[in-house]
């Protein structure tokens, strides 16, 4: 048996680790409101009822009841034990899983072999930046420094990108790397060398070739780009996927871009190694490019966590305008408050690094200031080729508009377009959230057929906009039983773990019920200090019936506010004490009499429970 793993770790992972992210990997997600809806991978349906929160970094099925946080995800879905599925999100935050009290020797060995198999990995790459920087010093590089120079880029842009040159030769970063003792299949597996599948012969990746390090955003080298000296093909190889890089997720320069400013604000997203390393010659340093794909969300959403705006660059032809829809829909379900996204189209025939050597940093600036706002191109687009004058068009259009704001999160963004779309098109507000509802009501119309045994209620969020109005969309709720004073209790302290100062010491406090030995289980980690967080509450009793009881509790979401839920709480403990305390019912109500004469007031319960008390020592007198 390996260790355990500690408590913290856990918890310091669900906080980093995004579930939508998780998941968004595995199925195909349709953004609804504030959560994400997909077709139930646990059981078979034909529409969705599968939903991912967000905000409370949880998944959740209607239709069979399936849930759970990201690690609860992987084990179910991917069938991995609980420690295996820790180790990949960690892998995933490029972090170690440090293990407590390791006192098996072939647990240890494994581990340390993981370990320095890794390290091997990373000093591998690194050692192999070292080889080709050197290469590009030595004499029969000169034609390689001379392509350099011939693209104008200057020593110290070469030094802070660490760009290098990989010789023409077979085998000789081979040679090189098994010099320094690192095996053949560590050099294959890390996409250094290439080993054909017939023979297994192994020969170097990158011959003759420019090669731009991409780093992670720490500074580790992941893997790399090689470019071509003249015109052949393909102009640029990469490393192939490794474990340690993976092509759809990396940005080239973002290390670069956090290196040469610690508060970047706004980052540019280009196509091109040569765009990034030109761009920052010229004093333009927080730009990153996608390595040959289209920008996905996993870029977006690590660019998002670093910077509040992010501009595209876009080639001014079709080809660029065809990238600049597809990015449109990527970043819209981001767009939550507080971030926004721009999209600036280059004039024809010419890249950010063409453009910058001609216009210089000032000129370059300018047209960034000058981007569209996502507004306008969303409008753009949905008004292209349309003649507005006519009736038809026109509801093409506004259907094309409603369309993508369709996809944007709640927010001040989304109302204030909603707002646009009915300035802009002269068409009442009511009635484009009535279009608006009408498609998600659309999407969700199947699934209210089958909501048998569930009550259905309009979203609080729908009500207000359309003034107390029914609304289009329908928000399921299981209905789970009335809650005992226990399970209540219980449910306050699982959505706010903080009310644990409000508990007493000791044990003796609880219902001796099944809700009430969870209560003080619960109470007593959450004490201990070691949990922090209802999450890692939940993957404590992972695999214990327990668990269920408290997911299920989670999923109730607390009608008592925030501000009230000391007072509530405090309620509760009171009432236990009165039911361990007075046995008889006439000693009972005289101490909550006593309660409300010393002024204190009394909790809805305690006030219901005095009513039933003062009925039940009625009838007993006869
Ligand atoms: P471009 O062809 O626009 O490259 O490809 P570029 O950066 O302007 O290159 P230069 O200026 O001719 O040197 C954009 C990006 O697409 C990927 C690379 O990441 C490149 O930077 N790409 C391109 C490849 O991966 N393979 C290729 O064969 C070509
Ligand atoms: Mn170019």
């Amino acid at each position: 048996m390996a260790g355990h793993i500690p408590q913290r770790f856990i918890e310091d992972l669900l906080a980093r680790v995004d579930v939508t992210e998780i998941i968004g990997e595995r199925l195909k997600l349709k953004k609804a409101g504030r959560s994400f809806l997909a077709l139930c991978p646990f059981h078979d349906e034909k529409s969705p009822s599968f939903n991912v929160v967000p905000d409370k970094q949880f998944y959740h099925c209607f239709g069979c009841g399936a849930h759970g946080n990201a690690l609860r995800f992987l084990m179910e879905y991917d069938r991995m034990a609980f420690p295996e599925a820790v180790e990949h999100l960690a892998s995933r935050m490029g972090l170690e899983v440090p293990r407590e009290g390791n006192d098996d020797p072939h647990a240890r060995a494994r581990d340390k072999a993981r370990d320095q198999k890794r390290e091997e990995g990373t000093n591998l790459l690194e050692l192999a930046v070292r080889f080709y920087r050197n290469q590009l010093t030595l004499e029969n590089a000169s034609h390689a420094r001379d392509y350099l120079e011939g693209r104008g880029l200057s020593a110290d842009i070469i030094d802070r990108f660490a760009i290098g040159y990989a010789p023409d030769s077979w085998d000789s970063l081979k040679h090189y790397l098994n010099q320094q003792n690192v095996t053949e299949a560590v050099q294959v597996e890390y996409g250094l060398l290439v080993q054909k599948e017939d023979s297994g012969r192994t020969y170097d990746r990158f011959r003759d070739r420019v090669v731009f390090p991409i780093r992670d955003w720490k500074g580790r080298t992941v893997g790399f780009g090689g470019r071509v000296l003249g015109d052949a093909k393909p102009k640029y190889l990469n490393s192939p996927e490794t474990p340690v890089f993976h092509k759809g997720r990396e940005l080239y320069g973002l290390y670069e871009a956090r290196q040469a400013d610690v508060k970047l604000e706004r980052l540019l997203i280009v196509e091109g190694y040569m765009d990034v390393v030109a761009l920052a010659q010229y004093g333009i340093r927080n730009v990153v490019a996608t390595l040959g794909t289209a920008t996905t969300e996993d870029h977006l959403r690590r660019l998002f966590r670093l910077v509040g705006e992010v501009v595209f660059c876009f080639d001014g032809d079709n080809a660029g305008r065809q990238a600049a829809r597809r990015a449109l829909n990527t970043v819209l379900p981001l767009m939550i408050d507080g971030r926004q996204a721009r999209f600036l189209f280059l004039p024809e025939g010419e890249d950010p690094d063409s453009l910058v050597r001609r216009e210089g940093q000032e000129g370059f600036e300018r047209r960034v200031v000058c981007a569209s706002p996502l507004s306008e191109f969303l409008f753009e687009q949905a008004e292209e080729g349309r003649n507005l004058k006519r009736i038809e068009e026109r509801e093409r259009v506004i259907s094309a508009s409603i369309e993508w704001l369709g996809h944007l999160p709640e927010g001040v963004l989304k109302t204030l377009l909603l707002r646009e779309v009915s300035k802009r098109y002269d068409i009442e507000e009511a009635r484009v959230e009535a279009l608006m509802n009408g498609r998600e009501e659309m999407r969700l119309s199947d699934d209210k057929s089958r909501q048998n045994g569930s009550v259905s209620t309009s979203s609080s969020s729908q009500v207000q906009r359309n003034g107390g109005a029914q609304s289009g969309r329908h928000v399921r709720q299981k209905q789970i039983g009335a809650l005992s004073m226990s399970a209540k209790a219980l449910h306050l302290l699982m959505h706010s773990p903080a009310l644990v100062e409000h508990l007493p010491e000791g044990d003796s406090w609880c219902p001796d019920d099944d809700d009430g030995h969870l209560l003080r289980e619960v109470a007593m980690l959450l004490r201990a200090g070691r949990y922090r967080s209802s999450q890692v509450i939940l993957a404590h009793f992972h695999g214990s019936s327990h668990f269920e009881r408290l997911c299920e509790l989670m999923q109730r979401e607390p009608l008592i506010p925030q501000a009230s839920r000391v007072t509530e709480i405090k309620g509760l403990l009171a009432h236990f004490d009165h039911q361990r305390i007075h046995v008889s019912p006439r000693s009972e109500y005289e101490a909550l009499l006593a309660k409300e004469k010393q002024g204190e007031k009394l909790s809805r319960e305690d006030a219901l429970r005095l009513w039933q008390l003062i009925q039940e020592l009625k009838q007993s007198r006869g």
